[in-house]
């Protein structure tokens, strides 16, 4: 068996993915501190600019959404109502998570095509046209997460429920041949019926 140095996939294929093409993937920024936030900056008035050109036909000119492209702006304390408006103002809780949503998915035509500076300013200018920064703010890795965004303390961040309800068992456990299944998804109508052999498997 050659050393596993030499054969990195264990079975003597593959390599290792080299640290440039692993960095490649490894874009996630995480949303409450802005960990994995690039360097780079950018201002709201560059953030106009790359907008107008590269954003504004889907979203318009202010983030008010052309036709049913999604508004970016508005919506503040709708979120109670029947019709909740849904946007980066109204509803999402950090703003570095802005930059790494645009950074990955945006402009939905051509993803992955803006630099770091720029993504950087389209984040300036769309948190300025929902008036959470003033209009001489420089989105950075440093500034991004201190922005205190509207609905951030709406949001449940601690589920005090258990992982699982079942509680673990290490020895002198039950015996599998006592285990009855009392109720099943399909017995309950949660799922539809199975055809085919599945089907005599299926508890009575
Ligand atoms: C071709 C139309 C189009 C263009 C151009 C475009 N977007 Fe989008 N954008 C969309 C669509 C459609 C969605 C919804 C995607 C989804 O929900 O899966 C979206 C979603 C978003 C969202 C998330 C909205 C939310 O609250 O869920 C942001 C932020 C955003 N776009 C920013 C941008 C920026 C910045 C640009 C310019 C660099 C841009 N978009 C260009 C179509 C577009």
């Amino acid at each position: 068996m050659p050393a596993v140095a030499e054969s990195p996939g264990h079975y003597g294929y593959g390599r290792l993915a080299s640290s440039a093409e692993i960095a490649g993937w490894d874009i996630d920024v995480r949303g409450d501190d802005g960990a994995g936030l690039p360097p780079g900056k950018g201002s709201v008035v560059q953030g106009a600019e790359v907008y107008a050109d590269q954003c504004a036909a889907c979203h318009g000119a202010f983030g008010e959404g052309e036709g049913r492209f999604p508004k970016l702006v508005g919506g503040i304390g709708t979120l109670k109502h029947d019709r909740p408006e849904l946007t980066v103002g109204s509803y999402w809780p950090f703003a570095p998570t802005l930059w790494d949503y645009i950074n990955r998915a945006m402009p939905m035509p051509a993803p992955h095509t803006l630099s770091a500076d720029d993504v950087y300013a389209l984040t300036a200018y769309i948190l300025n046209l929902n008036d959470i920064v003033s209009s001489d703010f420089v989105a950075d890795r440093d500034s991004l997460p201190k922005v205190q965004m509207p609905n951030r303390n709406s949001f449940v961040w601690i589920d005090p429920r258990p992982d699982t309800a079942a509680k673990p068992c290490m020895n002198a456990c039950i015996d599998p041949n006592d285990v009855k299944i009392t109720s099943t998804a399909e017995g309950r109508n949660l799922t539809p019926r199975t055809t085919g052999p599945l089907d005599t498997m299926q508890p009575k």
